[in-house]
């Protein structure tokens, strides 16, 4: 679990930074996430909707095929933000899709950040919000 105020902070920060380029013209709802690699390097994300509704692609998956195609594979922390039109009303949860996306490279102790600001904000581990999960081991 990151606990460290700074590291928190400048996670929230890169979250809310990316808003603007949350691509969410169906749903209008704009989705910003900040991935920390063990090794201190921040790799963002944003959500990006497609005309064919199934194809939707959140912003923890985007910033998880970011880290990864550029050989990352180890990761301590993820911030979530997100609101309508990007107004941050509330703590925007990963849905269970990128929570098992989480689950393939993350440990159980890996710190979700839901923050609404930098000064409002609530730390949970992936074990905590994704459970039993299906994984490797189960094949
Ligand atoms: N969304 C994310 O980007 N992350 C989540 O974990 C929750 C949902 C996006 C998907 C869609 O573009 C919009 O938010 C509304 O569901």
């Amino acid at each position: 679990m990151i606990t460290d105020e700074k590291t928190i902070k400048t996670l929230i920060k890169e979250a809310i930074n990316k808003l603007p380029d949350a691509y969410a013209p169906y749903s209008n709802f704009h989705v910003g996430a900040a991935l920390l690699t063990q090794d201190g390097k921040i790799y963002t994300g944003v959500n990006i909707e497609n005309a064919s509704y199934g194809l939707w692609n959140c912003a923890e998956r985007t910033a998880i095929c970011s880290a990864v195609k550029e050989g990352e594979r180890h990761f301590s922390a993820i911030c979530i933000v997100g609101g309508p039109k990007g107004k941050i009303e509330d703590y925007c949860p990963p849905c269970g899709a990128c929570r098992q996306v989480m689950s393939e490279f993350c440990d159980p102790d890996f710190t979700i950040i839901l923050a609404r600001s930098e000064e409002d904000f609530e730390l949970h581990t992936l074990g905590e919000l994704f459970p039993l999960s299906f994984n490797s081991d189960n094949l």
